[in-house]
């Protein structure tokens, strides 16, 4: 295992109606004047939006509002809050939504407080200083309320990048799984696939001797296998939402991937993909995991045998362990189909004559060195041999 130091200070308040503590845990953390950002309007539908606003009103804060995050958001309306910000005196933000939602309210409180362009953070910058971030969460999936991170797509070119910085981690974060029981069906396993996704963006690395965090990534994929079909069957089932959404906070923290390499490459080459398609992020890994991990089996056969034999139950074949680690991703490509993912390039509306171009912004855009990924340092040939194997 490598040194790592790992310090993850969001406060959780998880359960049902804890929305209608946003109020008291914005004062706790110092905001007296809240800028509330939100998406498309599900949080206006579902009523969540006037509860948060209430309970705001209770502890005597004033706020204003941004609404309108696009999944997959994009920095127009992050320049749009920066400076609503500034003309507002806002000393807090809080994001009531998904991962884009918090993603926007990250680049909004970092753009507040920094005198030059926020873009400068999602070239790779790190992020040193934000207004301090609240979030009520209603999707398990991005892992962003309790992460250093933000993923923002820049309109100019349409590309998509990622900034990070323990500035970005929340103050507090309200996990209600309730609030995730409107979600249509494609969301809420776009999400478990994301979940998933970042566990095993993780599980695949070069480090060695790593148990402990391996055995805690294998034990949030085999509740992901287990709860995801409850979910799908019963959008109602609290107790598999509950499950859900504290695993998708726990893959992405990091607590699961300190002391280890990670990978990120399939996150890369599927930020290409729901840039230029706007596809939904969970929806795009689904089709690139199994791709990318047939592409680099070839790595480490043994930790991808590893991963069939104890999260899909296949049989290990010690003289041929390829046989097993096929199984594996197999069984992962049909898991995946049966909640109702998408399965190839053409299902997500993608077209080959722009593979070069994505596999190109992948390896080099904005900044970016020429390889991705830390399991396998993948150039941008191999990158366009993944996307083909997508078809
Ligand atoms: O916009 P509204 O109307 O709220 O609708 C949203 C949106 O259409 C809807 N939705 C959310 N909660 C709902 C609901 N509809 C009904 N009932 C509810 N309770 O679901 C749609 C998707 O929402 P979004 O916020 O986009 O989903 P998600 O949480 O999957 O976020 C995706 C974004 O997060 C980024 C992705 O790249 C993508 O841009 N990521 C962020 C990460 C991070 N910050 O750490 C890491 C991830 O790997 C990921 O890259
Ligand atoms: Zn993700």
């Amino acid at each position: 295992m490598e040194n790592f130091t790992f310090y993850s200070p969001t406060y959780f308040v998880f359960g049902k109606e804890t929305e209608h503590e946003a109020g008291k845990q914005v004062k706790r953390f110092g905001g007296s004047r809240v800028l509330i950002h939100y998406g498309g309007g599900s949080v206006i539908r579902s009523g969540l939006l006037d509860r948060v606003k209430k309970s705001l009103k209770e502890e005597g804060l004033t706020y204003v509002e941004l609404g309108g995050v696009q999944p997959n958001p994009r920095s127009g309306l992050v320049y749009e809050g920066i400076d609503l910000c500034k003309k507002e005196g806002i000393d807090f933000v809080l994001a009531v939504g998904g991962g884009s939602s918090i993603d926007s309210a990250k680049a909004i409180a970092a753009g507040a407080v920094y005198e030059g362009d926020f873009w400068d953070y999602y070239r790779g910058k790190p992020v040193e200083k934000a207004l301090p971030i609240g979030t009520v969460l209603t999707i398990a999936a991005a892992g962003s309320e309790g992460s250093p991170d933000s993923v923002i797509t820049r309109e100019e070119g349409m590309y998509k990048r990622g900034a990070s910085g323990e500035a970005f981690r929340p103050k507090f974060s309200i996990l209600n799984p309730e609030l995730t029981q409107t979600l249509p069906a494609y969301q809420t396993a776009a999400g478990i696939t994301d979940i998933m996704a970042h566990l095993l963006e993780r599980y695949f690395t070069t480090t060695k001797e790593v148990e402990v965090t391996d055995r805690v990534i294998e034990g949030l994929l085999l509740t992901m296998v287990h709860e995801a079909p409850r979910v799908i069957e019963d959008p109602d089932n609290y107790d598999a939402r509950a499950n859900i959404m504290w695993a998708g906070m726990l893959a992405h923290n990091n607590c699961c991937g300190v002391g280890r390499v990670q990978d990120w490459s399939s996150h890369k080459i599927e930020h290409e993909l729901s840039a230029v398609y706007d596809c939904a992020h969970g929806a795009g890994l689904a089709v690139v995991f199994p791709a990318w991990m047939t592409y680099n089996m070839h790595h480490d056969v043994m930790r991808f045998a590893k991963l069939a034999v104890r999260v899909w139950g296949c049989q290990m074949d010690f003289d041929h362990p390829e046989v097993t680690a096929k199984a594996g991703i197999e069984a992962l490509r049909r898991f995946l189909i049966s909640i109702g993912m998408p399965s190839n390039f053409a299902e997500l509306g993608a077209k080959e004559e722009d593979i070069p171009k994505m596999a190109h912004t992948a390896c080099y855009g904005d900044g970016g060195c020429g390889t991705i990924g830390g399991f396998a340092k993948l150039t941008r040939e191999d990158v366009e041999s993944i996307y083909r194997l997508m078809f």
